[in-house]
């Protein structure tokens, strides 16, 4: 979806800077694209980049759990299983909607397995997100998607099913419309 969305936000004319992790998909020609691996990465590439753009669309997967201690010997083997301690990753869209300025907003994406429309909701609002893109498992490896894009209130601005880049082309399109000034 964020290459795709990347790919619309283009045709629409827009300065595009994709923050991606490894991924197996080719950016489209003309995105300023910064590479990073870990989830801290990508939130100081945010808080960096953030300041200079109109909106962010949070279409990543980034990890929630990292390693709480990273051990720098080999850990020896003593025949028990052993636990790893991992704690939360810092959340990329809440740094950026907790310090987007009037002029800038934010768009999150949920992907949920129940309550959806729900818990998109709840989310947007923890993450002080502008709208939310509420999608089901079913978008992880396939081509195609099936969306609601909400608004605060929990409202359906649309319902896109489709290609990937025919949703992502609607959305920006609804995004647009009502977020960008
Ligand atoms: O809480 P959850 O991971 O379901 O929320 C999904 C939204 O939060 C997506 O927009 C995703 O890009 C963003 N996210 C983030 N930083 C994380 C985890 C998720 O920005 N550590």
């Amino acid at each position: 979806m964020g290459a795709a969305l990347a790919d619309a936000a283009l045709r629409l004319g827009h300065d595009v800077v994709v923050v991606s992790g490894p991924v197996s998909i080719d950016y489209p020609r003309g995105v300023e694209l910064v590479q990073v691996t870990t989830t801290d990465e990508m939130l100081d590439a945010c808080r960096r980049l953030f300041p200079e753009c109109d909106g962010a669309i949070g279409a990543a997967a980034p990890c929630d759990y990292m390693p709480h201690f990273v051990q720098t010997q080999k850990i020896a083997k003593t025949g028990e299983p052993i636990a790893l301690e991992l704690i939360e990753t810092p959340d990329v869209v809440a740094m950026m909607g907790q310090n987007k300025r009037a002029d800038q907003w934010v768009v999150g994406f949920a992907l949920e397995t129940a309550d959806r429309r729900f818990r998109a909701t709840v989310k947007l609002q923890k993450k002080h997100c502008d709208l939310i893109v509420s999608n089901g498992p079913q978008a992880i490896d396939s081509s195609d998607n099936e969306v609601e894009l909400l608004s605060p209130d929990g409202t359906v601005v649309i319902a896109v099913r489709g290609d990937k880049q025919y949703v992502a082309d609607e959305l920006l399109q609804h995004i647009e419309k009502r977020l960008v000034l």
